[in-house]
């Protein structure tokens, strides 16, 4: 299927490593030119050139408002608009009820729900008619499991919120929709569980009608197709690439 991505100007948040990197890959093999933003220089500097091609690399914390508005100013001056925005700067850590932290709390909720809403909301200005966000949310917005509350609840807070900005943005033809990921192959999956890691995969693939985890490039083609004019009628959905842990 052809997904008409050449040309378009993408923009992925977090692409410097994991489902990101996977996802600003495979739209720069589409043919689309992507702008990959993330905190770290140095990571950003090695994905932009595993990418190759027509990609950059601009360092930004989806976090600070200040940063992303100089994002957008160099990727307005260099590119003029915004065909494709994929909001994936994220994540998550484990603690049960009674062990949540302050810190945690703030770390998540900053970048996975005020993150989010910056980085569409700061790129408003360059997103017109025929343009597409992607959020990549999480499985865990109705299924968290045990010690993932806080995550689950920043990821079933946007999952909401999309309800009320597609019908704020009626008559735009901006579209925004969630691509929710199960648990990924990534090196942030493994961290989380700390030295619990492999009691802790084993359990994610145990629970899976599939019977393992998924690979950050599977997350990337359902990212690409709900980017692209492929998915032109499919508008405020959350899809899950979980195979269909989520839903036994
Ligand atoms: N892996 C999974 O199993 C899984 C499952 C479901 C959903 N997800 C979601 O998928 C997304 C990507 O996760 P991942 O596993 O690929 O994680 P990852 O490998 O840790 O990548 C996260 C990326 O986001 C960037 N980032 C983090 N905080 C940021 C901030 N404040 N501003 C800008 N960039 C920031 C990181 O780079 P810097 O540190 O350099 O900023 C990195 O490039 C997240 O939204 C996560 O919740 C992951």
């Amino acid at each position: 299927m052809d997904l008409h991505l050449k040309r378009k100007i993408a923009v992925v948040t977090g692409g410097g490593s994991g489902i990101g990197f996977a996802i600003a890959k495979q739209l720069a093999a589409e043919g689309a030119v992507v702008v990959v933003t993330a905190r770290r220089q140095d990571a950003l500097d090695k994905a932009v050139a595993a990418i190759g091609g027509s990609t950059v690399g601009f360092a930004a914390d989806v976090g600070q408002a200040a940063s992303l508005k100089a994002l957008y100013v160099q990727v307005r001056e260099r590119f003029g608009r915004i065909d494709v925005l994929i909001a994936n700067a994220g994540g998550g850590v484990h603690a049960p009820l009674g062990q949540i932290t302050e810190d945690q709390m703030d770390q998540q909720f900053s970048t996975n729900v005020k993150g989010v809403v910056l980085t569409i909301q700061e790129a408003l200005p360059l997103l017109g008619a025929g343009s597409s966000v992607v959020i990549v949310g999480s499985s865990a917005s109705m299924d968290p499991g045990p010690t993932m509350s806080i995550y689950g609840g920043t990821k079933a807070a946007i999952r909401n919120m999309v309800r009320s900005w597609v019908a704020e943005l009626k008559g735009s033809g901006i579209r925004i929709n969630l691509l929710s990921p199960g648990p990924t192959n990534t090196e942030s999956l493994r961290t989380a569980f700390g030295e619990h890691a492999e009691e802790g995969l084993a359990f994610l693939r145990d629970k899976s009608p599939l019977g393992r985890i998924g690979e950050p490039e599977e997350i990337a083609s359902a990212v690409a197709f709900l980017a692209s004019d492929a998915a032109s009628y499919i508008n405020g959905v959350e899809l899950f690439a979980d195979g269909g842990a989520s839903q036994t």
